[in-house]
């Protein structure tokens, strides 16, 4: 996006705009089928809700799995030439739609709208026989888009226009996964500053945390990130944007591969991060693998903590200690062909913060594999 076509943004007061959670996450996906099996098999979502030709549909197909409070909704196109093909096209598959749970989708839209925000979707009603749905939508980052979903007139499955799912000889166990607890976006060179404004104007977040090229760097690449919260921090948006360093970095990388800016993590929190990573592996979903020297000096950083040390080691679990307390956590390789979108698993004991601690040895990490894929030069 061009500079000139940003919108101008209202500044004002914080925290004019609740939210009481993470909806749903939308991904636009080659083949919703196969990757609501993929969800299912691999991350221990369950069967939730359907949307296609049986319902009506004529040009796109949806599934909707569900794991605890998580929600994915995987949209695939049924015929060529539509937005979601293109939209594939371009990104490949990717998150286009953040939803988020408000108890009035109108007048969340109208606020947004008077702040300058862009408009994705006006206020619209949506109905069955078990209530209404209101939702809105307007543009962040790239083609992403937030809806604004009220649902307190609403007792069925999902959403009206789907109908349950039910898979009757296929349902594999949940793995632990329980809400998301921060997304990340990655945005141009030098428009971090324009998003985290526009997530303070529009949308009342706050600025909470910062990071610039010198925390987050290693001897050939940097990135600079800014967390913003909403009022009662459900929800946690990082915005990245890359720095220079000698080489390339993931940012960049994520925007080459991408063709644009868009989601670049979803991190979802566990209770028990040994026991949902040993599932999750060994129902072949593949992390990222930091050097076992790691381990060596993990307690002298970090201090004591409740887990042993070796099943952290064996699984690659990292950890990271602020004022508060501490975290583990531990992040997928890219789960789509592209090295675009990713998930953190992370559990948290006390610390509010996002793992600065570990920031080094695991862009690190990422940089090994982008060696791997001759995009680090
Ligand atoms: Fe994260």
């Amino acid at each position: 996006m061009e500079t000139s076509a940003l919108p101008k943004l209202h500044k004002t007061a914080k925290d004019f705009m609740p939210i009481n959670g993470t909806d749903y996450l939308e991904l636009y996906v080659g083949n919703s089928k196969q990757a609501a099996h993929f969800y299912k098999t691999a991350f221990g979502f369950q069967s939730m809700a359907y949307a296609g030709l049986e319902t009506g549909l004529k040009d796109r197909e949806s599934y909707v799995v569900v794991q605890d409070k998580i929600r994915l909704v995987l949209t695939s196109p049924l015929k060529s030439g539509t937005d979601i093909g293109r939209h594939i096209d371009q990104h490949g598959d990717g998150v286009k739609v953040v939803a988020l749970w408000v108890d009035d989708a109108t007048y969340a839209y109208d606020t947004a709208m008077e702040r300058g925000a862009k408009s994705y979707m006006e206020p619209q009603i949506e109905e069955d026989e078990t209530g209404k749905i209101v939702r809105s939508g307007i543009y962040t980052y790239g083609e992403t888009v937030h809806i604004f979903v009220e649902r307190k007139e609403y007792n069925g499955i999902f959403m009206p226009g789907f109908k349950k799912w039910e898979t009757p000889d296929y349902n594999p166990e949940p793995t632990g996964l329980k809400y998301v607890d921060h997304m990340v976006g990655n945005v141009d060179w030098n428009k971090m500053n324009y998003w985290v404004e526009f997530y303070e104007n529009v949308m009342g977040f706050v600025n909470i945390l910062s990071f610039d090229d010198d925390d987050i760097s290693t001897e050939y690449t940097a990135l600079m990130s800014k967390v913003m919260s909403n009022g009662n921090g459900r929800i946690k948006f990082p915005i990245n944007e890359p720095a220079e360093g000698k080489k390339k970095s993931q940012v960049e990388e994520y925007l080459d591969f991408y063709e644009g800016e868009g989601v670049q993590h979803i991190a979802v929190a566990t209770d028990d991060i040994i026991s949902t990573v040993r599932q999750l592996k060994s129902r072949g979903v593949e992390f990222l693998r930091v050097p076992d020297t790691y381990y060596d000096a993990v307690t002298d950083r970090v201090g004591k903590i409740d887990e042993d040390i070796a099943p952290l080691k064996e699984l690659g679990i990292l950890v990271d200690r602020d004022d508060e307390g501490y975290l583990l956590q531990i992040f997928t390789r890219p789960v789509e062909p592209r090295p675009t979108m990713f998930f953190e698993i992370i559990q948290r004991k006390g610390a509010q913060s996002f793992g600065k601690g570990n920031f080094k040895a695991l862009f690190e990490a990422i940089e090994r594999e982008q060696e791997v894929r001759g995009t680090l030069h």
